[in-house]
């Protein structure tokens, strides 16, 4: 007989784990940014009450009316030779690809958990500063930011310089060597990040705060630092996979549900913690009005589908995810009622991430370019820190992070299993392990080189989902 949640919490917080993810606490902040705030929140409320609700409804009722993995949904529901009956093999699919990097992402906020436990990111370590002076990036780097455009300033350059003990009148004069010799004692520089800041402190309204760049050039560097530790990324991807699989493995009910009974509201407490702490710093209630006034001025034509597309992503939609947790629901469940639950409480923990972020790009006079992953792990933790007890509002954000990749990679690799259970009648140790092997062996080129990362997070959101 096919398993069953043990009732409507255990499916709610399993399916809401599932919805909440990376999407919630990076791409919803930087696309509700990226176009304007306030109005753009009404366009994506409106897709999720208008679209993604009653697609979120099918999913889950198609799936609790066949009891079947996504292909089987298809199969039961369309004649033979209806091309319906592909669909479902595309989600499988995407749910392989998707899972495949997306735990390389998980793992690298187990490595953010750790360097916030050490402190990493706290002081320019001397240690650290000589080992980016030899590369030459950091090199380049210093010489030209640091000397030409940051000691622009003559007295400031003159103190940094006779802090160096070099009596050089003229710094652009410098070469690299003597430069380097300059700087090798990172105790200086460290200083003179500190008086730089103080500065910024004194001159309100200072727009290059000179430091700046050097912190965002070092946070940088300690990322890519890791990420060319090949070995240590495999080795993170490979243990939040391990973690995934045990589990994916204890089933429905004593895996997947009570794994979502304990980390989801570890998750909401945190957030609810962090959020709190953040809008605490925002005495003129910049967010809010950024919220929920914001400039209509940016809402553009492609933010509607931006707003859709993201609806579909936020939800796991589209891809066989809730039909599969779906499949699971005992007869007697209410879909409505559950949907409701599941869209609400996504809808929730989207908007607190924004209540989270904000306060701090607007306290800092933060510029969010870019909008990769990347800046989950490059300028917030920098920016964390300057709140009092940065150190552990790192460590709690980056256990959050984890968190909510683990919930949703417990439902990415879930899809696949029940498909192997329903199509090729495997028992569920030996699907998952089957399944789990293959797309941990797809994400090795993933943790490898990041362009293959960007390309197959491109094929499964760009043509796979589609
Ligand atoms: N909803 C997840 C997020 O917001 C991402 C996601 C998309 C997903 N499709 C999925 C998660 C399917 C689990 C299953 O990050």
């Amino acid at each position: 007989m096919r398993e069953h949640w043990s009732g409507k919490l255990g499916f709610i917080l399993a399916a809401a784990g599932s919805a909440i993810g990376l999407g919630n606490l990076w791409k919803f902040p930087y696309i509700t940014w990226a176009n304007g705030g306030g109005w753009f929140v009404i366009v994506y409320l409106f897709c999720i009450i208008i679209v993604g609700f009653p697609v979120m409804f099918s999913e889950l009722l198609l799936g609790k009316l066949s009891e079947k993995d996504p292909v089987g949904t298809f199969k039961h529901f369309a004649k033979p030779g209806s091309p319906f009956r592909l669909t479902g093999f595309l989600g499988v699919l995407g749910g392989f690809t998707i899972l495949s990097y997306y735990s390389v992402v998980a793992g690298w906020s187990i490595q953010y958990t750790i360097q916030s436990l050490e402190n990493k990111f706290d002081q320019v370590k001397p240690a650290a500063i000589e080992k980016m002076l030899k590369t030459d990036d950091g090199k380049a780097f210093i010489r030209d930011k640091a000397l030409r455009v940051e000691l622009e300033d003559e007295g400031f350059k003159k103190e940094a310089v006779t802090a160096a003990n070099l009596q050089v009148e003229n710094s652009s004069l410098l070469s690299t060597t003597e430069l380097h010799a300059a700087l090798k004692s990172a105790k200086i520089l460290e200083e003179w990040q500190e008086k730089a800041y103080q500065r910024k402190m004194r001159v309100p309204g200072n727009e290059t705060w000179r430091a700046e760049s050097f912190k965002a050039f070092y946070s940088t560097f300690l990322f890519t630092e890791f990420l060319n530790n090949k070995p240590l990324v495999i080795l993170w991807h490979s243990l939040f996979f391990f973690i995934v699989l045990i589990i994916v493995i204890g089933g429905i009910k004593n895996g997947i549900e009570t794994a979502a009974k304990i980390l989801m509201p570890l998750l909401f407490v945190i957030m609810l913690f962090l959020m709190v702490r953040s809008l605490s710093l925002d005495r003129e209630y910049q967010t809010i009005k950024f919220l929920f006034q914001g400039d209509i001025t940016k809402l553009k034509p492609s933010s509607f589908l931006e707003a859709l597309g993201h609806a579909f992503f936020t939800l796991s939609l589209g891809m066989g995810a809730m039909m599969t947790y779906g499949s699971y629901m005992s007869k007697k469940e209410d879909v409505l009622k559950n949907s409701m639950w599941v869209v609400g409480t996504d809808t929730l923990i989207a908007l607190m991430a924004c209540l989270m972020i904000y306060p701090i790009i607007f306290v800092y006079h933060l510029q969010p370019t870019g909008g990769g992953i990347g800046i989950l792990f490059t300028t917030l933790p920098f920016e964390l820190l300057k709140m009092p007890l940065g150190q552990y509002l790192c460590l709690l954000f980056y256990i959050l992070v984890f968190f909510a990749a683990l919930t949703s990679a417990i439902a990415l690799l879930e899809v696949v299993v029940t498909y192997f259970i329903d199509e090729f009648k495997f028992s569920r140790v030996k699907a998952t392990i089957i399944g789990g092997l293959a797309i941990w062996l797809c994400g090795l080129p993933s943790a490898l080189w990041g362009s293959f990362l960007d390309g197959a997070d491109y094929f499964a959101s760009n043509w796979l989902l589609p």
